[in-house]
């Protein structure tokens, strides 16, 4: 596991992130500990990172990987989702934090190792969990879920015009027999799909089924807003996505929060009360140079984006 995940827009998201060298920094998406172990490079020793992650087998990773900074206090590790970061403060006894990143989705590792299960280039259990703790797998979903309900998932978290014929293909096949494996899933797309965009719609319905068994984005919007109010002024919230569905609910949320007022344009007087919490200190998103795409195409769709707390 020495090669597990090429962290992704490393060194810019961290020269946002990091402002003071004895700061206190959250990770909410420690992974392979990529990011986690370049915020502590840009520390002193008074500085610390804290760093959670809802796949176990990360954590346990990471617990390994930081074994010295952990007795030394520089690293603090957690097996929480993300969303639970204003209770990881509490826990750490912490008001503020000076600054926190996300590197939302899914690791190279959890995508290239079948007993994980989410590719679909790998044949292994339909699960798609993140946290082995939640209650249902992907397969148990498409097995159990109405037709209509299958392609709205599918429709709205995978952007698949397709839906209603995938999910019909679905629920027609599960009368034979229950669908227990990624690659009898993907048979049924591949009986439905034009052959010549396959791929995209492999990719699109197992992202549906990621970000649905996950209730991913659900916890990113939790996140955004249980991180404002534990984050230090001039601390920095810095978010890399990876599809429009994140990136969306993260450029509306610093939008919202970067204005003071939300009256109708033709109120007389200000109103409404809204206090402006962050400013936008990334117009556009910065994504990867040409050359972090040839080294890892992974990063190709990534989208970073950083808002300071006022
Ligand atoms: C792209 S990887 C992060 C890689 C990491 N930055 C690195 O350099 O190794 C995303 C990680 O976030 C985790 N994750 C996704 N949603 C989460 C959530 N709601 N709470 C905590 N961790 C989450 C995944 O399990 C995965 O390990």
């Amino acid at each position: 596991m020495s090669q597990v995940h090429t962290p992704v827009l490393l060194k810019e998201s961290t020269d946002y992130l990091v402002t003071k060298k004895d700061g206190v920094y959250f990770e909410g998406t420690l992974g392979f500990g990529g990011h986690t172990q370049e915020i502590l490079n840009g520390l002193n020793k008074k500085g610390c990172v804290v760093s959670t992650d809802v796949d176990k087998s990360a954590f346990n990773f990471c617990r390994e990987k930081f074994k010295d900074e952990q007795d030394e206090q520089r690293v603090k590790l957690y097996n929480f989702n993300f969303s639970l970061v204003d209770v990881i403060a509490k826990i750490e006894s912490l008001e503020f934090f000076d600054g926190i990143l996300a590197d939302l989705g899914v690791s190279s590792f959890q995508l290239d190792n079948a007993a994980a299960g989410f590719s679909y280039s790998i044949n292994s259990e339909l699960d798609l969990r993140l946290d082995k703790s939640l209650r249902k797998t992907a397969a148990d979903f498409i097995n159990q879920e109405s037709e209509e309900k299958i392609a709205n998932v599918i429709f709205e978290f995978g952007e698949e015009k397709n839906s209603r014929k995938i999910a019909h293909h679905i629920s027609e096949s599960r009368k034979n027999k229950r669908i227990e494996t990624t690659d009898e899933l993907k048979k049924i797309i591949s009986s439905v799909a034009n052959p010549k965009y396959l791929t995209k719609t492999l990719s699109r319905v197992f992202q549906a089924l990621r970000i649905y068994v996950n209730d991913e984005l659900s916890a990113l919007k939790l996140f955004l807003e249980n991180s404002v109010p534990v984050l230090n002024k001039g601390g920095r919230l810095v978010v890399i996505s990876y599809h429009s569905l994140e990136d969306r609910i993260v450029k509306e949320f610093f939008k919202y929060e970067n204005l003071s007022c939300i009256c109708s344009p033709d109120a007389p007087i200000c109103t409404c009360g809204k206090v402006k919490r962050l400013k936008i200190l990334t117009k556009k998103p910065i994504t990867p140079s040409e050359s972090e795409i040839k080294n890892n195409n992974r990063a190709r769709s990534a989208k970073l984006r950083v808002a300071e707390r006022i």
